[in-house]
């Protein structure tokens, strides 16, 4: 596990658009999972800006939501297709027909759960899964207690979840309870993951994920550590309470 630690927010932002833009102008026909939330919303930014003034090119890349709530339309404004629609997609050359949302408002949504991996499965699997982490240590939307091997799946959010994701809806009973995400297997079986963590708010999760290696369903993110090529970007608020070096070190010494 490769852990970068920036000043603040902007410059964790900038880093981590700078590792996704490397990728895509290796591989003109990158796939990705992406995130919504106030996390990546920087990073979208400098994405845009590359692409304006860099000429970054979308075109070939294929992008996957990593989760969307049960039943939203993908034009809803609080829906997670809108949000990268709008913060990213409509801003750049990406071909919206590789702009990919779980089919939420499905009549069989595990069907439509299965046709999403084998979408991403058709699209030749996900070079990077792009991520965000929760106060409760979920990825995507896997809470705590969920299984390790899990594929996109229609789960039941936390209290915690819905209480912090009240902040996009003008009152919590709006939020909703449920939500399709991709698992934490569809996750570890992308080639290259980032982990994006910023603020205050998430010191004391990311002082739980990085101060041991133990893996536990508890803290979903804590399966990051069998993944062989993960970087984490935080900035200094986010790493402020991490109090020793993460891995031990025949892991760092091994590039684990
Ligand atoms: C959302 C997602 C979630 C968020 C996480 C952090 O698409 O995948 O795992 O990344 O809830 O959200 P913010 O960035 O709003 O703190």
């Amino acid at each position: 596990m490769k852990i970068l630690i920036e000043k603040d927010y902007d410059l964790a932002s900038a880093q981590a658009a700078s590792l996704i833009a490397e990728e895509i102008r290796k591989n003109p026909s990158f796939v990705a999972a992406l995130p919504t939330g106030g996390t990546p919303l920087g990073t979208y930014r400098e994405l845009t800006r590359q692409h304006q003034e860099e000429g970054l090119s979308f075109k070939g890349v294929t992008a996957f939501n990593i989760d969307e709530y049960e039943g939203m339309s993908p034009d809803d404004p609080n829906g997670y297709y809108y949000f990268l629609h709008d913060n990213l997609y409509r801003h750049v050359d990406i071909a919206p027909e590789n702009t990919h949302v779980e089919d939420v408002r499905a009549a069989d949504i595990q069907e439509a759960c299965l046709r999403y991996e084998e979408a991403i499965r058709q699209a030749g699997g996900l070079d990077m899964a792009f991520l965000g982490i929760g106060n409760d240590g979920h990825i995507g939307f896997n809470e705590p207690g969920e299984g390790i091997q899990s594929i996109t799946h229609l789960t039941d959010l936390t209290e915690e979840t819905i209480q912090a994701n009240a902040r996009f809806f003008s009152s919590i009973d709006e939020v909703p309870r449920r939500a399709v995400t991709v698992g934490l297997g569809t996750i570890m079986k992308a080639k290259k993951l980032i982990l994006l963590a910023t603020g205050e708010n998430k010191a004391e999760i990311m002082a739980a994920l990085l101060g041991s290696s133990a893996i536990t369903t508890r803290l979903p993110a804590s399966v990051l550590w069998l993944h062989s090529d993960v970087t984490v970007i935080m900035d200094e608020a986010a790493a402020s309470l991490i109090k020793k070096p993460a891995a031990p070190a025949y892991m760092a010494a091994a590039g684990v």
